[in-house]
């Protein structure tokens, strides 16, 4: 596994005997310097939970080995809330990778996050997993839709806040258009959204992480109001601006990588492709009827692009579904989706020449566009999702 790359347990594999160890919630509480909140906090979130999710839940404190002794305190609480577990950190530090530990050492079949210093009004876990109880891949704490805001912010902490959303939107359309409050510390999301895929967080904003690589369906938001802190201090420094910048860029590579990793090997098929259909259909060669050729070419072509973006397109998430059996149902999928592409590629074609009048050569070009991205679509979805 490539280092900064975190994977999330499946409880439900063959492989191991934790099912029956397994709850139905884990809630993950990062912590750092907060040794006067965490008694408080424990106490809240124990006693909400202890009402509707008895006996299946942990809560699950992530320190990183704070000078106050965070976890010396939360260890202490251990004794009068036995579903309270303490996770001390020394070598490792920063939010994102805390809570994706937490998230390693969880038993829960739903996986949550909260701060740890009251900001986040604890009753809205209830409407959270209320929503995940009905079926929602991810449901998050957002000040931006109804029944949210924050309390007494300045106009230029909230300028603040609203431009770096803007710059995600810019960067990262696909993913920061799908939340309304990119920023939220508060959330949850399904342990089967994130098995399997590769988190590589930076900084402080583990909910762009896992909606950009998690595979998540139904989204859902309930509104919140971010209540200022009481005790200790923020840790947000200058720094977490540089790394939110930094971890949005990288998040744009790795996403438009693969999309040209994919045209690079589309390319390497179309010469496949006319090669195979020379040697076949050429008079100076086998002189094999035009049809049947380009079929063969097309298949082997196919089989040929499968092979690129299995080993190396998608190599990220290939070598955590690993198998004889699940690499053909890629091929399969991979095929027909293809398939149906080519037929996409023939209609485009002539709705372009004869519709819209385009010169034959521009009709195809775009024909052939349209194509790619139907394939990429239709291949990151199903094939390698
Ligand atoms: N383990 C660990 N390691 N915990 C940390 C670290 C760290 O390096 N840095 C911060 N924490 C913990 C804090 O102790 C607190 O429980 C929580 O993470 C949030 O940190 P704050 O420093 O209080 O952040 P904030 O109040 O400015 O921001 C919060 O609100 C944002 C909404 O704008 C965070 O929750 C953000 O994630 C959230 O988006
Ligand atoms: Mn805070």
């Amino acid at each position: 596994v490539p280092s900064g790359i975190f994977k999330i347990l499946d409880l439900s594999g063959n492989d191991n005997n934790n099912k029956e160890n397994s709850l139905e919630f884990s809630l993950v509480l990062p912590t750092y310097n907060e040794a006067e909140n965490i008694q408080n906090i424990i106490k809240i979130l124990s006693n909400l939970l202890d009402k509707v999710a008895p006996n299946n839940y942990e809560l699950i404190v992530v320190d990183d080995d704070s000078p106050d002794h965070t976890w010396q305190v939360a260890l202490q609480l251990t004794s009068n809330y036995p579903h309270l577990r303490v996770m001390r950190r020394i070598r490792e530090k920063g939010l994102s990778t805390a809570v994706i530990r937490g998230w390693q050492a969880a038993k829960g079949e739903i996986l949550g996050v909260i701060d740890a210093d009251l900001q986040h009004p604890p009753e809205v876990l209830l409407k959270l997993l209320q929503d995940m109880k009905s079926g929602a891949d991810l449901a998050v704490a957002s000040r931006h839709v109804e029944g949210g805001g924050v309390s007494e912010w300045s106009v230029a902490r909230r300028f603040l806040s609203r431009g770096a959303q803007m710059l995600g939107l810019m960067l990262l359309p696909e993913v920061i258009g799908r939340l309304s409050d990119p920023m939220s510390g508060y959330f949850m999301v399904r342990r089967k959204s994130i098995i399997d895929k590769a988190l590589n967080p930076v900084g402080y904003k583990i909910l762009i992480e896992v909606t950009a690589r998690g595979k998540i369906n139904w989204l859902s938001e309930r509104g919140y109001v971010f209540r200022e802190r009481q005790i200790g201090e923020s840790k947000v420094t200058w720094k977490q601006y540089i790394q939110y910048l930094q971890h949005l860029v990288r998040l744009r590579l790795s996403l438009s990588t693969r999309f040209f990793q994919f045209c690079l090997v589309g390319l390497g098929g179309m010469i496949v492709d006319m090669g195979i259909l020379y040697m076949l259909s050429d008079n100076n060669t086998l002189g094999l009827p035009l049809t049947r050729s380009k079929i063969v070419a097309a298949e082997l072509a196919i089989i040929n692009n499968f092979i690129w973006n299995d080993f190396w397109t998608f190599r990220d998430i290939t070598y955590l579904q690993p198998g004889k059996r699940l690499r053909i149902r890629r091929f399969v999928k991979f095929n027909i989706i293809c398939l149906t592409g080519l037929t996409l590629n023939i209609f485009l074609l002539n709705l372009f020449f004869n519709t819209f009048n385009f010169n034959r050569y521009f009709a195809n070009f775009f024909a052939i566009i349209g194509v790619t991205l139907w394939n990429f679509w239709f291949n990151l979805k199903l094939s390698w999702r």
